[in-house]
């Protein structure tokens, strides 16, 4: 067994597809398929001792970066750093305590740079005046004032407001942690202090828009991303914790499934705790949806550089605590077909004028593709959205967010965002990120929009209008985005049971 399909399957195993009790359970059981690659020193990335060859990436750039860096090897390490572990382990180098505890029991507040990543214990916060404040709390910088925040620590509040600096809502916890204040000393300290304490450990999130895949996927990164920058410990993966969203609206989303893969206990919003002083035994402020130069939203990339370790392990870990069923070989007489999915939208803008006619020109091309088009709206079960995309090979659809599916392909897929819109770099960027390839249209002459767009904010706008496009142009790009997937180890691994077989068998 080669070391790269043991790194991948040891820090799955170690950290994130099992907790860590199961990895134990692994190891005294003589089933289990991995007992015998625990313990190997495999390694995220992040750590002070984690060897290169160790790591979890497969991160690469076999493309030029066009002038961003003068080597070969400072493109990897830029990418590593913007995009991969290596950002990271940035966010965990920089952790800074600003509130230092003196003695037993009392508080601790520690953060990353410009306060992007906060963590606490024994952390009070005040929500006592949110009940004579009935307006509702979204995106809101306001929400704590002087004091409502503190601990009984010593801050060094000149250190704190200098990293303070990134004051927008979904940038940093600057809003937040600018209030903090040290809490006196009593001399019987722990009476009523607080009306609650909530000792389960407790995410304090404020999300992006929660009806946008792209937008709140962002959020389900980030929160991913800072169960590393928390601390590798046993209970990094552990699904006892509470969520607490920073706003006064219920939450709903068609993706809020997603949360069970962080945490099993019910979500908690401001108003949970209105009118209380809640004391937080363990809590985290993790890294947010819109700092800049931070995952996923209008992050510039180097060029030339794919395949992040930490999307790959981001799609894994929520494929696999969703309980998404991987792809098995196939039957190994039979030819596999490759397998197109389309995603058709049913919005007002941005159709295919032509579908039927796309999709007739798949179903007639010699290669025999198995063609399924689907639309996934708001009310489409969304385990039932990510079965159907871990069982494609080559995904189809018009720019929308609803490309951010690309997410959860199987490693070997593409993507053909048929049309771009004139927004070049959003999800062939983010395909780059998760590591499959993309495709897109790249003949203007061969597609044609029903009229110029109409912007809702008055003006023509590409992203406004429906289009038809050339099939045989369609069917071109499709087969190179097949070839592409036909040729991939990962795929050919797959259906030729022979070899996916006797590497089981060396398990
Ligand atoms: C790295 O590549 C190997 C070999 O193709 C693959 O088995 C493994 O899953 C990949 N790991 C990641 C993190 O992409
Ligand atoms: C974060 O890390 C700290 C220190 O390692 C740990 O005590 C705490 O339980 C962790 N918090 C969560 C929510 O996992
Ligand atoms: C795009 O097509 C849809 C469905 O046919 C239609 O409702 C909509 O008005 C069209 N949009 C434009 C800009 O023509
Ligand atoms: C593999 O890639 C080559 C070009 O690199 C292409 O000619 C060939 O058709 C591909 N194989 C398959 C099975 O598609």
């Amino acid at each position: 067994m080669n070391q790269i399909a043991i790194v991948s399957l040891v820090a799955v195993i170690l950290s994130q597809k099992v907790a860590v009790n199961e990895a134990e359970k692994c190891q005294r059981s003589n089933s289990c398929a991995f007992r015998n690659i625990l313990n190997t020193g495999l390694c995220w990335g992040y750590e002070k001792d984690c060897p290169k060859h160790l790591s979890y990436s497969n991160a690469s750039c076999p493309e030029d970066h066009k002038g961003w860096v003068s080597s070969k090897s400072q493109q990897l390490q830029t990418f590593d750093e913007q995009a991969d572990f290596g950002f990271l382990k940035h966010q965990i180098q920089s952790k800074t305590v600003f509130c230092k505890p003196e003695a037993d029991g009392d508080s601790l507040l520690e953060c990353t740079q410009y306060l992007q990543f906060c963590r606490g214990s024994n952390l009070y916060i005040d929500f006592r005046d949110l009940v004579s404040r009935p307006e509702a709390f979204r995106y809101k910088m306001d929400v704590l004032k002087q004091g409502q925040i503190g601990g009984k620590c010593k801050l060094n509040k000149p250190s704190l407001i200098s990293e303070a600096t990134h004051l927008s809502p979904l940038q940093s916890w600057a809003p937040e942690m600018q209030h903090f204040e040290e809490l006196p000393r009593q001399v019987n300290s722990q009476s009523n202090m607080c009306d609650i304490y909530i000792d389960k450990p407790t995410y304090i999130m404020k999300i992006d828009a929660t009806v946008n895949m792209y937008h709140h996927f962002c959020d389900f990164f980030n929160l991913y991303a800072s169960l590393h920058v928390n601390g590798t410990t046993t209970q990094m993966f552990s699904r006892d914790v509470n969520i607490l969203i920073w706003e006064t609206y219920s939450y709903y989303s068609n993706f809020g499934i997603t949360w069970s893969a962080f945490t099993q206990n019910p979500l908690m919003n401001l108003r949970t705790f209105q009118g209380k002083r809640v004391c937080f035994r363990e809590v985290v402020f993790p890294l947010l949806p819109r700092m800049i130069f931070g995952l996923y939203y209008n992050t510039p990339v180097v060029w030339g550089c794919q395949e992040s370790g930490l999307f790959h392990a981001f799609s894994e870990f929520v494929l696999h605590r969703l309980k998404i069923p991987k792809r098995l070989p196939t039957d190994r007489q039979e030819k596999p077909r490759i397998k197109i999915t389309l995603l058709s939208r049913n919005t007002q803008y941005r159709r295919i004028q032509n579908e039927k006619e796309l999709i007739d020109k798949l179903k007639s091309s010699s290669r025999r593709y198995s063609v399924r088009r689907v639309e996934f709206s708001h009310d489409t079960d969304f385990r039932h959205q990510l079965k159907v995309i871990q069982d494609t090979d080559v995904l189809i659809g018009m720019h929308g967010a609803g490309l951010t599916h690309l997410l959860f392909l199987p490693d070997w897929a593409a993507v053909f965002e048929l049309y771009n819109c004139g927004d070049e770099h959003c999800y062939a960027d983010l395909a780059r990120l998760r590591g499959v390839h993309y495709r897109t249209w790249t003949d203007a002459t061969k597609l044609k929009a029903q009229d110029e767009g109409h912007h809702p904010e008055g003006g023509p706008h590409a992203k406004f209008t429906n289009y038809s496009f050339d099939s045989e142009e369609f069917l071109r790009i499709v087969d190179l985005a097949t070839n592409h997937v036909a040729n991939h180890s990962a795929y050919r691994m797959l259906h030729n049971t022979q070899t996916s077989e006797s590497e089981r068998d060396e398990l």
